[in-house]
């Protein structure tokens, strides 16, 4: 009762050998039951490998655990009957399935990830989006007036993209933050905000502490997450899961994808509720969503070509990644991926905004990635490709198959599927996850484990 701030905290006492006590606020712990043995851990993967039955300690629990037996209180001391919480995922999709990194193999697991997070999402006759997890009508969303965004990381990275979709279909004014600002800039949120708060881990600090001040302000709250029971599950409201499954590696791939995925299915969706796009646009969206699964496996066909850029530049110092509207949101998270695997300094800029004064930093081959695959503003993009070529930067484009025209511009170009514009940063992130890895391969840093970074930061 007495102690202040965020905590797991497991005590072992020399005088009773044969028990472990346990107590969490706002950090992460699970209790792993197994037969004759018992685990205390931060999280479910840890102790998959031993067991699936598991107890999620809440906040003001504490639980005192022996080999033959767990027995939860509360801080008044008074017994808590605690649900088993089963875990459904297995062992092997914690490992690495053949892969040498556990960061490639979630890349190649993007597929199946997508699938997996819009697969009961779609209604029977491929023409609507089922949200049973929500269950809106026009009476909830024409009650909320404004919609705040708040994660960290790649995670937020995924709400930028989100923001475009829910504000370009469902023109709903969306904003968004860092979590870690987001809690100290005195939020203009009330009742009639719905908070939104994307996190792979469910554990994030700042985005639970963010999601906490929201709903202290009388926001409605809904999280995005991939992983059950999590603490930001619990706070939320209500919960949209990614069903990526575990992703192990600290740099975020797959969880990326299916966030957005979860967004673009929850922007349809609202967009359905409060009619503000045509049935058949619905539809039409819902058809490319359902394509999109085998286009992310037609980027991995051929990845040689970056092998080769990561060859020709993974000694580089710095590196940019250029776009414009979803296309820079892209170019933010490639630039993210680059940065925490490799080590090289990368920036990512909004295109149109580089001569304003970025510009000066380009010179002869100072590697950019140019994202130009908005066809509405493809020409606007090739003008900044020119624009930097002069200065002599080396640029590799990436566009969509038939935005042939690039090739006269850029120095190497990487193609994806023909799609719609809502599609494409789920298929243009992927060439850049893939040159960050081979990059960090070639530079031999830990590709799973980066330095100085935890896969859930769980600390202010
Ligand atoms: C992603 O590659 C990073 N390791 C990191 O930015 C991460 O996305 C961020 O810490 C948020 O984590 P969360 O999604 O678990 O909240």
């Amino acid at each position: 009762n007495r102690i202040e701030g965020s905590y797991s905290l497991v005590f072992l006492s020399e005088e009773q050998p044969d028990r472990l006590i346990c107590a969490k606020k706002d950090n992460p712990l699970v209790i792993g039951l197994g037969k004759g043995e018992n685990f205390i851990a931060s999280d479910i993967p840890a102790i998959i490998s031993k067991t699936r039955k598991t107890y999620i300690l809440n906040d003001g629990e504490v639980a005192v655990v022996r080999a033959d037996g767990v027995e939860v209180r509360n801080l008044q001391g008074e017994r808590v009957d605690k649900k088993v919480f089963e875990v459904n995922w297995n062992a092997e999709a914690a490992e690495k399935g053949g892969y040498e990194h556990f960061m490639l193999k979630e890349i190649h697991e993007q597929p199946k990830a997508i699938r997996d997070t819009m697969s009961q999402r779609i209604a029977k006759d491929g023409k609507t989006i089922v949200m049973e997890e929500l269950k809106w009508d026009k009476d909830f969303l024409d009650s909320v007036n404004k919609i705040a965004v708040v994660a960290c990381g790649t995670a937020y990275h995924a709400g930028l993209v989100g923001k475009s979709y829910i504000e370009k279909l469902v023109r709903m004014p969306v904003e968004i933050d860092v979590a870690s600002e987001f809690r100290y800039k005195d939020p203009i949120i009330d009742e009639k905000t719905l908070t939104i708060v994307v996190s792979q881990s469910g554990e994030t600090s700042d985005t639970l502490a963010a999601l906490k001040e929201a709903g202290r302000r009388g926001s409605r709250t809904l999280a995005i997450t991939n992983v059950v029971g999590s603490s930001i599950a619990r706070e939320a409201d209500q919960v949209i899961y990614t069903w990526a499954g575990p992703e192990i590696a600290v740099a975020s791939t797959k969880a990326y994808t299916t966030q957005l995925v979860a967004f673009f299915m929850l922007a349809l969706y609202m967009a359905e509720i409060m009619g503000t796009q045509p049935a058949e646009r619905i539809t039409q969206l819902i058809d490319a969503l359902r394509r999109l699964p085998d286009d992310v496996g037609r980027t991995f066909e051929d990845v040689d070509p970056l092998k080769t850029f990561a060859r020709q530049y993974g000694f580089n110092e710095d590196a940019f990644f250029i776009g414009r509207s979803l296309d820079y949101n892209v170019a933010m998270e490639g630039s993210l991926k680059l940065k925490e695997i490799s080590y090289i300094h990368a920036e990512a800029y909004a295109a149109g905004e580089l001569k304003h004064g970025t510009i000066a930093l380009v010179e002869d081959d100072t590697l950019i990635f140019a994202l130009a695959s908005q066809d509405f503003l493809f020409e606007k993009m090739l003008s900044n490709i020119e624009e930097v070529k002069t200065r002599g930067a080396r640029v590799v484009g990436i566009a969509k198959k038939s935005q042939n025209a690039i090739q006269s511009k850029a120095d190497e170009v990487i193609f994806i599927p023909d799609c719609a514009d809502e599609i494409t940063p789920l298929l243009t992130v992927v060439p850049l996850q893939l040159f960050a890895y081979y990059v960090a391969k070639r530079r031999g840093t830990n590709v799973d484990k980066p330095k100085n970074l935890a896969k859930s930061v769980t600390v202010e």
